[in-house]
Protein backbone atom coordinates (compact mmCIF):
# COMPACT_ATOMS: atom_id res chain seq x y z
CA UNK A 1 0.00 0.00 0.00
CA UNK A 2 1.23 3.49 -0.64
CA UNK A 3 1.15 5.86 1.33
CA UNK A 4 -0.47 9.19 0.29
CA UNK A 5 -1.75 11.23 2.90
CA UNK A 6 -0.14 10.99 6.44
CA UNK A 7 -1.44 11.99 9.62
CA UNK A 8 0.48 13.74 12.72
CA UNK A 9 -0.95 14.07 16.30
CA UNK A 10 1.39 16.76 17.97
CA UNK A 11 2.46 19.36 16.39
CA UNK A 12 4.88 20.22 18.79
CA UNK A 13 9.21 20.09 17.53
CA UNK A 14 8.59 16.66 16.46
CA UNK A 15 5.49 16.83 15.04
CA UNK A 16 6.43 19.69 13.09
CA UNK A 17 9.52 18.77 11.81
CA UNK A 18 7.79 15.47 10.48
CA UNK A 19 4.92 17.66 8.81
CA UNK A 20 7.84 19.53 7.36
CA UNK A 21 9.90 16.57 5.72
CA UNK A 22 6.30 14.76 4.67
CA UNK A 23 5.35 17.70 2.73
CA UNK A 24 8.31 18.23 1.59
CA UNK A 25 8.63 14.95 0.14
CA UNK A 26 5.37 15.46 -1.65
CA UNK A 27 2.68 13.83 0.50
CA UNK A 28 -0.84 15.43 1.89
CA UNK A 29 -0.28 15.75 5.64
CA UNK A 30 -2.58 16.44 7.89
CA UNK A 31 -1.17 17.21 11.57
CA UNK A 32 -3.90 17.44 14.68
CA UNK A 33 -3.86 18.65 18.25
CA UNK A 34 -5.44 20.12 20.81
CA UNK A 35 -5.76 24.02 20.86
CA UNK A 36 -5.28 25.95 17.02
CA UNK A 37 -2.64 28.45 19.30
CA UNK A 38 -0.58 24.83 19.03
CA UNK A 39 -1.29 24.18 15.61
CA UNK A 40 -0.11 28.07 14.47
CA UNK A 41 2.94 27.34 16.55
CA UNK A 42 3.63 24.08 15.04
CA UNK A 43 3.30 25.78 11.62
CA UNK A 44 5.13 28.55 12.67
CA UNK A 45 8.01 25.97 13.30
CA UNK A 46 8.21 24.72 9.76
CA UNK A 47 7.79 28.16 8.45
CA UNK A 48 10.72 29.01 9.98
CA UNK A 49 12.50 25.61 9.09
CA UNK A 50 11.59 26.18 5.43
CA UNK A 51 13.05 29.83 5.57
CA UNK A 52 16.12 28.42 6.88
CA UNK A 53 16.53 26.41 4.20
CA UNK A 54 15.70 28.66 1.46
CA UNK A 55 18.12 31.57 2.83
CA UNK A 56 20.92 28.39 2.37
CA UNK A 57 19.55 28.18 -1.12
CA UNK A 58 18.76 24.79 -0.43
CA UNK A 59 15.05 25.18 -0.65
CA UNK A 60 13.23 27.34 -3.80
CA UNK A 61 9.87 29.34 -3.12
CA UNK A 62 8.10 27.94 -5.15
CA UNK A 63 8.55 24.34 -3.30
CA UNK A 64 8.71 26.24 0.02
CA UNK A 65 4.88 27.19 -0.91
CA UNK A 66 3.82 23.77 -2.52
CA UNK A 67 4.92 21.99 0.99
CA UNK A 68 3.41 24.40 3.12
CA UNK A 69 -0.01 24.09 0.48
CA UNK A 70 0.34 19.97 1.63
CA UNK A 71 -0.03 20.67 5.34
CA UNK A 72 -3.47 20.91 6.85
CA UNK A 73 -4.00 21.84 10.54
CA UNK A 74 -7.32 20.76 12.93
CA UNK A 75 -8.31 19.93 16.16
CA UNK A 76 -10.64 17.39 14.88
CA UNK A 77 -9.59 13.62 14.89
CA UNK A 78 -12.14 12.68 12.28
CA UNK A 79 -9.71 14.28 9.97
CA UNK A 80 -6.98 11.56 10.25
CA UNK A 81 -9.80 9.33 8.61
CA UNK A 82 -8.10 10.20 5.39
CA UNK A 83 -5.02 9.08 6.47
CA UNK A 84 -3.25 6.01 5.25
CA UNK A 85 -0.58 6.29 8.09
CA UNK A 86 -0.79 8.23 11.52
CA UNK A 87 1.76 9.02 13.50
CA UNK A 88 1.49 10.03 17.63
CA UNK A 89 4.11 12.80 18.12
CA UNK A 90 2.90 14.10 21.47
CA UNK A 91 4.69 14.46 25.05
CA UNK A 92 6.31 11.58 26.32
CA UNK A 93 3.65 10.61 28.94
CA UNK A 94 2.76 6.76 28.84
CA UNK A 95 -1.37 7.90 30.05
CA UNK A 96 -1.61 10.52 27.24
CA UNK A 97 0.30 8.60 24.50
CA UNK A 98 -2.14 5.80 25.76
CA UNK A 99 -5.26 8.48 25.29
CA UNK A 100 -4.10 9.43 21.99
CA UNK A 101 -3.43 6.30 20.52
CA UNK A 102 -7.10 5.02 21.27
CA UNK A 103 -8.72 8.00 19.80
CA UNK A 104 -6.56 7.50 16.40
CA UNK A 105 -7.36 3.71 16.37
CA UNK A 106 -11.53 4.91 16.74
CA UNK A 107 -10.89 7.28 13.62
CA UNK A 108 -8.52 5.30 11.67
CA UNK A 109 -9.30 3.38 7.93
CA UNK A 110 -9.71 -0.10 8.93
CA UNK A 111 -6.13 -0.47 6.90
CA UNK A 112 -4.27 2.52 8.08
CA UNK A 113 -0.66 1.96 9.67
CA UNK A 114 -0.29 3.58 13.49
CA UNK A 115 3.18 4.70 14.54
CA UNK A 116 4.36 6.43 17.42
CA UNK A 117 7.23 8.69 17.75
CA UNK A 118 8.12 7.60 21.32
CA UNK A 119 12.16 8.09 22.82
CA UNK A 120 11.59 5.45 24.94
CA UNK A 121 8.60 4.17 25.58
CA UNK A 122 7.50 0.33 25.01
CA UNK A 123 5.80 -0.30 21.42
CA UNK A 124 4.68 -3.66 23.42
CA UNK A 125 3.06 -1.29 26.25
CA UNK A 126 1.42 1.16 23.38
CA UNK A 127 -0.08 -1.54 21.01
CA UNK A 128 -1.33 -3.63 23.99
CA UNK A 129 -3.87 -0.46 24.32
CA UNK A 130 -5.36 -1.47 21.42
CA UNK A 131 -7.56 -3.81 19.57
CA UNK A 132 -5.37 -4.95 17.03
CA UNK A 133 -1.73 -4.32 18.16
CA UNK A 134 -0.02 -6.06 14.47
CA UNK A 135 -0.60 -2.28 12.99
CA UNK A 136 1.41 -0.32 15.93
CA UNK A 137 4.98 0.58 14.75
CA UNK A 138 7.53 2.58 16.21
CA UNK A 139 8.51 5.61 13.96
CA UNK A 140 11.44 7.34 15.78
CA UNK A 141 13.04 10.45 14.39
CA UNK A 142 15.25 12.61 15.61
CA UNK A 143 15.60 16.31 16.68
CA UNK A 144 15.97 19.04 14.30
CA UNK A 145 13.56 16.08 11.96
CA UNK A 146 14.80 18.13 8.79
CA UNK A 147 18.39 17.60 9.10
CA UNK A 148 18.96 14.28 11.09
CA UNK A 149 18.90 11.40 8.82
CA UNK A 150 18.17 8.61 10.80
CA UNK A 151 14.58 6.86 11.55
CA UNK A 152 14.73 4.16 14.19
CA UNK A 153 11.80 1.50 13.14
CA UNK A 154 10.91 -0.42 16.43
CA UNK A 155 9.09 -3.51 16.32
CA UNK A 156 6.77 -4.66 19.38
CA UNK A 157 5.93 -8.07 20.05
CA UNK A 158 2.67 -7.98 18.21
CA UNK A 159 3.71 -5.43 15.55
CA UNK A 160 2.87 -6.68 12.29
CA UNK A 161 5.80 -7.33 9.03
CA UNK A 162 3.77 -5.89 6.79
CA UNK A 163 3.17 -2.20 8.82
CA UNK A 164 6.72 -2.49 10.04
CA UNK A 165 7.73 -2.55 5.82
CA UNK A 166 5.18 0.10 5.01
CA UNK A 167 6.76 2.17 8.08
CA UNK A 168 10.20 1.37 6.61
CA UNK A 169 9.44 1.92 3.11
CA UNK A 170 7.64 5.69 3.77
CA UNK A 171 11.17 6.48 5.32
CA UNK A 172 13.00 6.29 2.60
CA UNK A 173 10.51 7.85 0.71
CA UNK A 174 10.94 10.81 2.83
CA UNK A 175 15.12 11.20 2.45
CA UNK A 176 15.68 9.08 5.62
CA UNK A 177 17.79 6.20 6.77
CA UNK A 178 15.78 3.73 8.77
CA UNK A 179 17.27 0.82 11.36
CA UNK A 180 14.99 -1.64 12.46
CA UNK A 181 15.30 -2.23 16.41
CA UNK A 182 13.28 -4.92 18.22
CA UNK A 183 11.45 -2.81 21.11
CA UNK A 184 13.79 -2.97 24.09
CA UNK A 185 13.61 0.79 26.62
CA UNK A 186 15.63 3.47 24.65
CA UNK A 187 15.86 1.15 21.24
CA UNK A 188 19.19 1.63 20.44
CA UNK A 189 20.17 5.64 20.11
CA UNK A 190 18.80 7.03 23.26
CA UNK A 191 20.23 4.01 24.82
CA UNK A 192 23.87 5.50 24.53
CA UNK A 193 23.41 8.95 23.99
CA UNK A 194 20.45 9.59 26.79
CA UNK A 195 23.19 8.23 29.66
CA UNK A 196 25.60 9.94 28.24
CA UNK A 197 24.44 13.85 28.66
CA UNK A 198 22.87 12.05 32.12
CA UNK A 199 26.57 11.80 32.78
CA UNK A 200 27.48 15.21 31.18
CA UNK A 201 25.29 16.61 33.91
CA UNK A 202 26.61 14.97 36.65
CA UNK A 203 30.32 16.12 36.11
CA UNK A 204 28.28 19.83 36.12
CA UNK A 205 26.70 19.29 39.24
CA UNK A 206 30.07 18.03 40.71
CA UNK A 207 31.67 21.01 39.64
CA UNK A 208 34.39 19.31 37.28
CA UNK A 209 33.94 21.53 34.58
CA UNK A 210 31.94 24.45 33.65
CA UNK A 211 29.26 23.59 31.11
CA UNK A 212 31.24 25.07 28.48
CA UNK A 213 34.22 23.17 29.00
CA UNK A 214 32.54 19.99 29.25
CA UNK A 215 30.61 20.60 25.78
CA UNK A 216 33.78 21.87 24.21
CA UNK A 217 35.30 18.26 25.44
CA UNK A 218 33.17 16.47 23.86
CA UNK A 219 32.76 18.33 20.64
CA UNK A 220 36.26 18.93 19.84
CA UNK A 221 37.81 15.67 21.84
CA UNK A 222 34.94 13.36 20.36
CA UNK A 223 34.03 14.82 17.15
CA UNK A 224 30.79 15.57 18.29
CA UNK A 225 28.56 18.44 16.05
CA UNK A 226 27.16 20.22 19.58
CA UNK A 227 28.42 19.01 23.26
CA UNK A 228 25.99 16.89 25.37
CA UNK A 229 24.94 19.84 27.15
CA UNK A 230 23.89 21.63 24.51
CA UNK A 231 22.21 18.46 22.94
CA UNK A 232 20.16 18.22 26.27
CA UNK A 233 18.96 22.06 25.95
CA UNK A 234 18.11 20.77 22.13
CA UNK A 235 15.89 17.86 22.60
CA UNK A 236 14.55 19.22 25.80
CA UNK A 237 15.67 18.77 29.39
CA UNK A 238 12.48 16.93 30.43
CA UNK A 239 12.71 14.77 27.58
CA UNK A 240 16.33 13.95 28.71
CA UNK A 241 14.48 13.32 32.27
CA UNK A 242 11.88 10.66 31.45
CA UNK A 243 14.05 8.96 28.94
CA UNK A 244 16.62 8.57 31.74
CA UNK A 245 13.64 7.64 34.54
CA UNK A 246 12.22 5.15 31.98
CA UNK A 247 15.86 3.05 31.78
CA UNK A 248 15.74 3.50 35.44
CA UNK A 249 12.28 2.02 35.98
CA UNK A 250 12.50 -0.41 32.97
CA UNK A 251 15.89 -1.90 33.10
CA UNK A 252 15.99 -1.97 37.69
CA UNK A 253 19.56 -0.64 37.45
CA UNK A 254 20.81 1.89 39.63
CA UNK A 255 23.48 2.97 36.61
CA UNK A 256 20.25 4.94 35.00
CA UNK A 257 19.64 7.11 38.21
CA UNK A 258 19.14 10.15 36.51
CA UNK A 259 21.31 13.32 37.66
CA UNK A 260 19.66 15.64 40.52
CA UNK A 261 20.52 18.73 39.02
CA UNK A 262 18.84 17.49 35.72
CA UNK A 263 15.85 17.15 37.44
CA UNK A 264 15.86 20.20 39.32
CA UNK A 265 16.40 22.32 36.13
CA UNK A 266 13.23 20.56 34.89
CA UNK A 267 11.04 21.45 37.79
CA UNK A 268 12.45 25.21 37.44
CA UNK A 269 10.60 24.36 34.04
CA UNK A 270 14.24 25.72 32.41
CA UNK A 271 14.02 22.92 29.76
CA UNK A 272 15.87 24.32 27.08
CA UNK A 273 15.98 26.13 24.01
CA UNK A 274 11.94 25.80 23.81
CA UNK A 275 11.79 27.82 27.09
CA UNK A 276 14.19 29.88 26.31
CA UNK A 277 16.92 28.61 29.56
CA UNK A 278 17.65 24.94 30.16
CA UNK A 279 21.69 24.39 30.85
CA UNK A 280 22.42 28.44 28.84
CA UNK A 281 20.09 30.68 28.18
CA UNK A 282 18.99 31.89 24.50
CA UNK A 283 17.36 34.98 23.38
N1 LIG B 1 15.65 23.48 9.97
C1 LIG B 1 16.38 23.78 8.88
N2 LIG B 1 17.70 24.04 8.93
C2 LIG B 1 18.29 24.04 10.15
C3 LIG B 1 17.58 23.76 11.33
C4 LIG B 1 16.20 23.45 11.21
N3 LIG B 1 15.44 23.14 12.27
N4 LIG B 1 18.44 23.81 12.38
C5 LIG B 1 19.65 24.13 11.87
N5 LIG B 1 19.55 24.26 10.53
C6 LIG B 1 20.64 24.53 9.60
C7 LIG B 1 21.26 25.86 9.74
O1 LIG B 1 20.58 26.81 8.95
C8 LIG B 1 22.67 25.61 9.23
O2 LIG B 1 22.74 25.58 7.82
P1 LIG B 1 24.18 25.64 7.03
O3 LIG B 1 25.02 24.49 7.49
O4 LIG B 1 23.78 25.50 5.60
O5 LIG B 1 24.75 26.96 7.40
C9 LIG B 1 22.97 24.23 9.70
O6 LIG B 1 21.70 23.61 9.92
C10 LIG B 1 23.78 24.25 10.95
O7 LIG B 1 23.07 24.97 11.94
P2 LIG B 1 23.72 25.90 13.01
O8 LIG B 1 24.92 26.59 12.43
O9 LIG B 1 22.64 26.73 13.61
O10 LIG B 1 24.16 24.96 14.19
P3 LIG B 1 25.08 23.67 14.17
O11 LIG B 1 26.27 23.82 13.31
O12 LIG B 1 25.27 23.31 15.59
O13 LIG B 1 24.18 22.53 13.49
C11 LIG B 1 22.80 20.72 14.09
C12 LIG B 1 22.91 22.20 13.97
C13 LIG B 1 22.83 20.06 12.72
C14 LIG B 1 21.47 20.43 14.78
C15 LIG B 1 24.00 20.18 14.90
O14 LIG B 1 24.12 20.93 16.06
C16 LIG B 1 23.86 18.74 15.27
O15 LIG B 1 24.01 17.84 14.46
N6 LIG B 1 23.56 18.52 16.56
C17 LIG B 1 23.33 17.17 17.08
C18 LIG B 1 21.90 16.83 16.87
C19 LIG B 1 21.58 15.51 17.47
O16 LIG B 1 22.40 14.74 17.96
N7 LIG B 1 20.28 15.19 17.46
C20 LIG B 1 19.77 13.97 18.03
C21 LIG B 1 19.15 14.31 19.34
S1 LIG B 1 18.50 12.90 20.13
C22 LIG B 1 16.94 12.80 19.60
O17 LIG B 1 16.43 13.62 18.88
C23 LIG B 1 16.16 11.63 20.07
C24 LIG B 1 15.12 12.02 21.06
O18 LIG B 1 14.25 10.93 21.24
C25 LIG B 1 15.70 12.47 22.38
Amino acid sequence: MQIETLGIVGAGTMGSGIAQVAALAGLRVIVVDVSDAALDRGLATVRGSLDRLMAKDKLDAAACDAALARIETSTDYQRLGAAGLIIEAATESLDLKLRILKQIEAVARPDAILASNTSSISITTLGAALADPSRLVGMHFFNPVPLMPLVEIIRGLETGSAAAGAVRELTLRLGKSPISVRNSPGFVVNRILVPMINEAFFLLAEGVAPAEDIDTGMRLGANQPIGPLALADLVGLDVVLSVMDVFYKDFGDSKYRACPLLRELVAAGRLGRKTGRGVYSYD
